[in-house]
């Protein structure tokens, strides 16, 4: 029998005989698993049958999975009955464009690839979001399964169906909401992942923890040299916790309509203020975000809605993952004006996502203007 437990008033599912399963996304597309467990591409095929999906297999991965993870997922496929092609690709934040869509598109035409087949997209949330976007486009939509690989990706890009490309005007102007039938998460994957792509990484996971739950955040406190190791089962208990929250948020609020989705934004508005500001590339797009919830924090703090104890508690556990919590050389005026340009505002008012308490958030569109000015001023150097 499952058992629900209450977490920060999101319900998480957990059951015994299934640890390894994170969340079930309940979307108007259908429901879906998320997986999340050490070593266990080797269970891809599996997964993937307990879907009920047939067809063939058609795996496109980032390059920098090739060839040993990417073989062992087509292994784990093949096991799982799937006839399982592979294309390795270069995929990354300069080449997510239409040109390398239509790289993919010329493979599964060549492939003659079908309705009934299925598209897996193993890499990081680059990959993630240009192959699913290829499968929601391919024949008007084929099923796709995601098998993230960064730490960014694992937390947050390959739940929630949000697919993308970029176009010279802009980032992710292109793009089509299509769910995932499975996803599956491999955090021995992240070994090979670079130190600042982790800790990138972890900016996402902790931030869910101090929108949304104060025990997750206890334990990203208490124990990040080991989580930063990836060391025992802690780091695979977080990480399931943290894709818990994203999945529970996807499945109350799958089109950003309501008032949760909106929570996961909670330091973007400065963040992306940042990458745009300091020319894309720059800043990781987690460190970004990491020196974006100091200013929330700031804005938060002034308004008398959190203390100065948890603007400092917030500092540390982020500088802990090795994450910035400041920043130099950028103008504030600058930073304002962009600030007002995301996509995020409308008519002109910024929703600003808050903490009101650990694990505790709320959005506000009644922030002074002189209030975020000096909160942003307090992270610049
Ligand atoms: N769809 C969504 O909801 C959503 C949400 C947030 C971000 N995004 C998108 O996600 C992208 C960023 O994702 P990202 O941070 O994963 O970037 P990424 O895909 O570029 O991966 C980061 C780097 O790590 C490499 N890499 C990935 N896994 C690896 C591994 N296990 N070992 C070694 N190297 C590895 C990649 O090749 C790349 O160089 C952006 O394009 C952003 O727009 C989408
Ligand atoms: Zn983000």
């Amino acid at each position: 029998m499952p058992k629900h437990g209450e977490i920060a008033g999101w319900r998480i599912r957990m059951t015994n005989q299934d640890q390894n399963l994170a969340a079930i996304v309940n979307t108007t597309q259908g429901s879906y698993r998320v997986v999340v467990g050490r070593n266990i591409v080797h269970d891809l095929g599996i997964e993937l049958a307990k879907t009920g999906l047939q067809g063939r297999a058609f795996l496109v991965a980032d390059e920098a999975m090739f060839p040993n993870p990417t073989r062992k997922a087509q292994e784990a496929l093949e096991r799982g009955g799937y006839e399982t092609h592979l294309l390795a690709l270069e995929i990354g934040e300069k080449n997510k464009n239409v040109e390398t869509v239509q790289v993919v598109y010329e493979w599964l035409a060549d492939l003659r690839v079908e309705r009934g087949d299925i598209i897996v997209a193993m890499g990081g949330g680059v990959t993630g979001d240009l192959v699913g976007f290829v499968a929601a486009t391919w024949l008007r939509g084929v099923a796709v399964v995601h098998v993230p690989t960064s730490l960014a990706a694992m937390v947050d890009s390959s739940i929630g169906g949000k697919t993308g490309v970029n176009i010279p005007t802009g980032k992710n102007l292109v793009g089509a909401f299509h769910q995932p039938k499975l996803v599956l998460q491999d955090v021995a994957h992240l070994k090979s992942l670079p130190a600042r792509e982790m800790s990138a990484g972890w900016a996402e996971a902790v931030k869910h923890g101090f929108i949304l739950d104060a025990q997750l955040l206890d334990m990203f406190e208490r124990l990040a040299p080991q989580m930063k190791a990836l060391e025992g089962e802690e780091p695979v208990e977080a990480i399931r916790r943290s894709v818990a929250i994203k999945g529970e948020i996807v499945s109350a609020d799958e089109f950003e309509t309501g008032d949760q989705r909106i929570l996961l934004n909670y330091g973007h508005t400065v963040g992306h203020a940042i990458e745009k500001v300091s020319g894309y590339g720059t800043y990781l797009h987690g460190e970004a975000v990491a020196v974006g919830m100091m200013v929330a924090a700031g804005i938060a703090e002034r308004l008398g809605m959190i203390d100065t104890e948890l603007v400092d508690r917030q500092r540390r556990v982020l500088q802990s993952y090795d994450l910035p919590v400041r920043i130099s050389e950028l103008d504030v005026d600058e930073l304002i004006n962009a600030t007002k340009s995301d996509k995020k505002s409308r008519g002109g008012t910024i929703r600003w996502v808050l903490l009101e308490g650990p694990g505790k958030a709320t959005t506000r569109r009644d922030v002074p203007d002189d209030v975020v000015r000096e909160a942003i001023l307090s992270v610049l150097d």
